[in-house]
């Protein structure tokens, strides 16, 4: 929190509120929620589930994001339920010798002045509608949007049959996004997606399944994240929920006929998972072995396609449903908060909202969709087999210059966690909307990763 230093201002509008309607009430659909509705916007969430439950395992929340969070006045409530983590420990699978190691806070946090932490994504989540309810923006619950109008103007349809209109309408639905399918139908694009042939165990260990092994205690204790890289896998770990919980997430290889769905609550088989690493060091055999039988998930990872693009008339996507993110680079809840971040400030800054959706889709698609395919660039450096490839690798991590792990490579920080999407949307709007008019997005698909 100390490092977290910010002077801007979100714009306020200056004529008549719109009425926004959000589908979706994941990170991406709350955050803009609540940056919309504090420009004078007036904003209706519909959400799928009858019940808002705090799901999932543990998102990293980088000075991007946490930046973001601060000008929605959220960021010490996140910041109590978050670990800050100190360093990056790059180490090897076979021995867990350590190759190197990233600072992480306070410096990072010092140079772009916001702190960089990992959080449990209930918590974030459960911040973000605490929020949005003592704001009194009503969330619909039990009120999964069917499909937009055909004409794409302002009006989504239930499953009770049910219309709702407003003056824009905002997809944050999420990797499966409805939204996303009706758009690429329309401009007869098919919304594919490719297997990465990778999949993800996410695991989180209790304490007290850890009481009589020191070493293992000593790391949930540590604000260190932990990265090993292994044959055709690496683990990524950290502390969470104020060092009692171990969050682990472990790429592998996905087995030969699995199951391709992209699911946050499929399981995993823990046999099989301790099968895959059985190979690799002490102390990671361990970690697995805690795990209570039953509490593996497994999360498969696909590739998906740049979208030719975010906007049809008066629908536009966000988060996931727009630049789902494997989970490499860490960003994925960072890049759904900066798309919140930009369509408040667009939305306050003219009432035009073709403009508005213009400059929101020239600020965001670029950089979202660059930082999706740096994923794969990750991944190839992470997961090498053992050989010269990874022997040269490892010699760059022990030396300075550029990192081969880009979560770890200052340029790309820069770029990742330096870059103020918000700023640079408010102090250069004009310029944006005349460089909107006649802006083709088509021209920019069609760059397969
Ligand atoms: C259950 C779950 C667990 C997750 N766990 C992790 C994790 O451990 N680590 C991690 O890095 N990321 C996790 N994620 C993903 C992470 O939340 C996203 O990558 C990121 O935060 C961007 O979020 P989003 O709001 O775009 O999408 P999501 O978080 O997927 O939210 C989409 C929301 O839209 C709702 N929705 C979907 N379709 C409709 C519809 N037709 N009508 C109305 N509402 C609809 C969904 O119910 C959901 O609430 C998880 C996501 C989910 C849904
Ligand atoms: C976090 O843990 C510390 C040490 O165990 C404890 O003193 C503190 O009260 C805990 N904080 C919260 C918010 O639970």
């Amino acid at each position: 929190m100390d490092t977290y230093k910010d002077t801007f201002q979100l714009p306020r509008i200056k004529g008549q509120p719109l009425h926004v309607l959000i589908v979706g009430a994941g990170i991406a659909g709350l955050s803009a929620a609540l940056a919309i509705h504090k420009t004078g916007h007036k904003v209706t969430i519909l959400e799928r589930v009858r019940e808002i439950a705090e799901v999932g395992a543990g998102i990293q929340m980088a000075p991007n994001a946490a930046r973001i969070l601060g000008r929605l006045g959220l960021l010490e409530k996140v910041m109590e339920k978050a670990n800050v983590l100190e360093m990056n420990s790059l180490r090897r699978y076979k021995n867990d010798e350590e190759l190197g190691k990233a600072e992480l806070m306070p410096s990072v946090g010092e140079k772009y002045h916001a702190p960089l932490a990992v959080i449990h994504r209930g918590d974030l989540q459960s911040i973000l509608l605490e929020a949005v309810r003592s704001e009194n923006i009503p969330i619909r619950t039990d009120s999964r949007v069917v499909c937009a109008a055909p004409d794409f103007s302002a009006r989504v349809q239930l499953h009770t049959g049910e219309w709702v209109s407003g003056d824009v309408v905002i997809g944050a639905d999420g990797i499966k996004s409805d939204l996303r399918h009706q758009m690429a139908a329309q401009h007869g694009v098919k919304d594919i997606c490719q297997p990465t042939g990778d999949a993800a165990y996410r695991i989180q260990i209790p304490e007290d399944k850890m009481k009589g092994d020191p070493r293992a205690r000593e790391l949930l204790k540590k604000n260190v994240g932990m990265r090993w890289m292994g044959p055709g896998g690496h683990i990524m770990a950290y502390p969470m929920k104020n060092n009692t919980v171990y969050n682990m997430v472990l790429l592998h290889p996905q087995k030969e006929g699995a199951e391709t769905e992209e699911s946050w609550t499929n399981k995993g088989d823990k046999r099989e998972m301790e099968e895959f690493y059985s190979e690799w060091n002490g102390l990671v055999r361990d970690l697995l072995s805690y795990v209570p039988d039953g509490e593996v998930m497994e999360w498969t990872l696909n590739s998906h396609f740049p979208l030719p693009t975010w906007i049809e008339n008066r629908v536009v996507l966000m988060g996931d449903a727009c630049h789902p993110m494997l989970p490499y680079v860490a960003q994925g809840a960072a890049q759904a908060i900066e798309d919140a971040g930009v369509l408040g400030c667009v939305l306050a800054l003219t009432d035009d909202i073709d403009s508005a959706l213009a400059v929101y889709e020239r600020v965001r698609k670029d950089r979202a969709e660059q930082i999706q395919k740096s994923a794969a660039v990750t991944r190839k450096a992470l997961h090498l087999p053992d050989g010269e490839e990874q022997r040269k690798r490892d010699e760059a991590i022990r030396g300075p210059g550029k990192n081969p792990d880009l979560w770890a490579d200052k340029s790309w920080q820069d770029f990742m966690w330096g870059t103020d999407v918000m700023r640079e949307t408010v102090d250069n709007f004009d310029d944006l909307v005349a460089r909107s008019h006649g802006y083709h997005p088509h021209a920019l698909n069609a760059v397969a990763y």
